[in-house]
């Protein structure tokens, strides 16, 4: 049962692509409060409840016990204690371990999700604008929720296949030469890779849709060089447009009006990386449409895919901002400043970024009307991933394009994917990253996954070749990380082959995959999903946090601890591990349900297959082309017979289907042999362990 209950004057977010009858019924899980503007929803909460979701946030898979809030932030420290992170994913399940709800909150403003952290015993929901939109979900199962849930808000994003490959990534990327030694250095040692990104360095003067002709020479001539070594490159864009006569961008934005304004209709000034800056207004059809063709100069040059950055958006000051800072500095300069005029001094400097009062103080133009920004903030992102989607689309109808995105609210995974954002060099991360891979699949972003490695700080080589080993399952699949950090590449490592065995064993997975996530993406499943989900009335599996279920047929349990040579596992049910080293060197361990320490050395990785399943293994490639999805091994254990249901397509079409026979092939197991019901398949069915 589905159910809209709306409150004030609810903003057309587009979130919702079914058109959901408002409930005329009286049942609601939330007592309601209206106070002058703001609308609060409040529950109790049993002992053992649990609340799953919001997506991109910090801390558990059970979101209980925390606060949170949806407004989006530029934040590059993910602390446990930081309530907002790049994303607004308003969309939750309480489970009190036999009924359970879904509820999404279509509300672009502020909110604020108090989940037992006031009071241990009560959820606590705030609309500080009040206008929104209210969906109660009822079904069967936590799945049935998410399903339903997927079918009001559309179809997700769907990359092409080579973006499943492994991407190289680094904030200081300058130039052609650079690029072309990274992919060099991976070839020559055959380390598998498919992309390269470029980060801010390739622009001049950090301009969106240039590129700086001293360093990149002949842009053309390097895309196509790439290609023929199988690599494409990936650039950033940015959502702030420099302020400066002359530059294009900029000068068509001013003369059109396409930038956001101030009460006035001046445009807003705000400064990022090339200083001060003006910001498109991406609600506006026309705007985005100006915007999303201007991706095509850099297509021209060969480029297939993008990431679209500092979107929520980021403001490191603005103009209104710096001269009451400066004001303020100046009466301090005479002061001898105690302990409150030192930590005020440091207030009035850092408070200048991302700072509240400057995103009340523009507007959009949003379905006809004026809105203030701070209405529909979490929007912001969003829209410029659409505008990219449908620029990048126009450019070919036919293909589909890579784009990633670090702002997002709930709505934006129809136009794209999202990678986690600033992450930092530690082992906490990895744990962190992969908790918020079920949430964001409940929240329909099927492609995403963590800078590998950790963005800030300095990595070390245990931990990227553990976080690697998170990221062999992750749909994006990119190691990336900050200015003036330590060398990243998997060739600067002593483990250097560990590293890409632990690669091959990702290209050896892809069938399964990418066979798992185009599954998901079509039919509104979650590729991750907490194992709560999958058996909810045992009580082990409603508090594990740190093992979650891999598409139907498996269950992953990554090592997150330093120095750690293996880990604690729980088995809902039987299982065969396979301990991976490389894709050829594994070795497959039947398991009972239960409690186990599996060794696992700092070159091992564990899969689990669940038992009665079987999963196809390909013969590996150093890009995703070279992949052979018609010649497989089966691995599982079984009775007697099992079948998985295998999908491919030609890795580009915007129109994949599930039912076609030529994209969805039947693997079998008869009699302990695998066999394939479909066109040219090869299958050995010689590591399948019959029980
Ligand atoms: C912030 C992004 O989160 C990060 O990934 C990127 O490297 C920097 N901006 C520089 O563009």
């Amino acid at each position: 049962m589905i159910r809209r209950f709306d409150y004030g004057a609810p903003l057309p977010t587009e979130a919702l692509v079914v058109d959901v009858p408002l409930s005329t019924d009286a049942l609601h899980p939330f007592a309601v409060s209206t106070s002058e503007k703001s609308v609060t929803f409040t529950r109790k909460l049993g002992k053992d409840d649990l609340i799953f979701g919001l997506g991109e946030t910090v801390r558990g898979i059970n979101k209980r016990g925390h606060i949170y809030r949806s407004w989006n932030t530029d934040e590059f420290s993910h602390h446990e204690n930081k309530e907002s992170l790049y994303a607004s994913h308003n969309f939750l399940i309480f489970y009190d371990g036999e009924k359970a709800f879904g509820v999404f909150f279509d509300d672009p403003g502020e909110m604020i999700f108090d989940l037992g952290y006031t009071s241990a015993d009560t959820a606590t929901i705030t609309s500080v604008n009040g206008d929104l939109r209210v969906v109660v979900i009822e079904e069967d199962s936590l799945s049935g929720i998410v399903a339903a849930f997927r079918q009001l808000i559309g179809p997700c994003y769907i990359p092409p296949k080579w973006a499943f490959g492994y991407i190289q990534s680094r904030w200081g990327y300058a130039a052609d030469k650079e690029v072309r030694t990274i992919v060099k250095e991976h070839r020559d040692r055959h380390i598998p890779l498919d992309g390269v990104c470029l980060d801010i360095d390739y622009m001049v003067d950090y301009k969106d849709f240039s590129w700086n002709q001293e360093s990149f020479p002949d842009l053309k001539q390097l895309c196509s060089d790439m290609k023929e070594e199988n690599i494409r490159l990936i650039p950033i864009i940015d959502a702030g447009i420099k302020q400066q006569e002359g530059y294009e961008v900029c000068d068509e934005g001013l003369q059109n009006g396409y930038f956001c304004t101030y009460e006035d209709g001046t445009p807003f000034v705000g400064a990022v990386w090339p200083g001060r800056s003006y910001f498109p207004d991406f609600f506006q059809p026309e705007v985005r449409q100006w915007f999303g063709k201007k991706y095509h100069g850099l297509m021209d040059q060969g480029i297939e895919g993008f990431w679209n950055d500092m979107n929520e958006p980021a403001l490191f000051y603005s103009e209104k901002g710096i001269v009451e800072a400066r004001q303020e500095l100046t009466r301090l300069m005479d002061m001898n400043l105690g302990l409150d005029a030192f930590f005020h001094l440091k207030d009035v400097l850092m408070g200048m970024q991302n700072k509240r009062e400057d995103y009340e103080s523009f507007y959009h133009q949003f379905a006809g009307q004026t809105v203030r920004h701070d209405r529909v903030h979490n929007l912001y992102g969003g829209f410029m991933t659409r505008a990219a989607h449908e620029g990048l689309t126009s450019y070919n109808p036919e293909k589909r394009h890579l784009i990633f995105s670090r702002a997002s609210h709930i709505g934006a995974h129809r136009w794209g994917g999202v990678w986690q954002g600033d992450n930092t060099s530690w082992w906490s991360h990895i744990l962190m990253n992969l908790k918020m891979l079920p949430s964001l699949n409940m929240c329909g972003f099927l492609y995403t996954g963590a800078d590998l490695g950790g963005f800030s700080g300095n990595t070390t080589e245990d931990l990227l070749l553990r976080w690697l080993q998170l990221g062999v399952f992750t749909p994006l699949m990119r190691n990336h990380s900050a200015l003036h950090t330590r060398d990243q590449e998997i060739y600067r490592f002593g483990m250097q082959e560990d590293m890409k065995n632990i690669l091959t064993v990702r290209y050896a997975l892809l069938p399964y995959l990418y066979s798992e996530f185009m599954k998901c993406a079509l039919t509104g499943g979650s590729m991750f999903r907490p194992l709560s989900f999958d058996y909810p009335h045992d009580p082990a599996c409603l508090r594990i946090e740190d093992q979650v279920m891999l598409g139907k047929e498996c269950m992953i349990a990554p090592v997150y601890e330093q120095n750690a040579r293996g880990r604690n596992v729980y088995l809902p049910e039987d299982m065969l591990l396979v301990r991976f080293r490389s894709a050829e060197d594994y070795c497959l361990i039947p398991m009972e349900k239960g409690r186990h320490w599996i060794d696992l050395d700092l070159n091992e990785m564990p899969l689990f297959i669940r038992k009665g399943c079987i999963i196809p293994l390909s013969h590996g490639g150093e890009w995703v082309e070279q992949v052979d999805f018609t010649n497989l091994t089966l691995l599982g254990w079984v009775e007697k017979d099992a079948a998985y249901q295998l999908y491919n397509d030609d890795g580009y079409t915007t129109k994949p289907v599930l039912t076609d026979g030529l994209t969805a092939i039947t693997l079998e197991v008869k009699d302990g042999k695998g066999v394939a019901v479909g066109n040219g398949l090869r299958v050995d069915g010689g590591k399948v362990i019959i029980a």
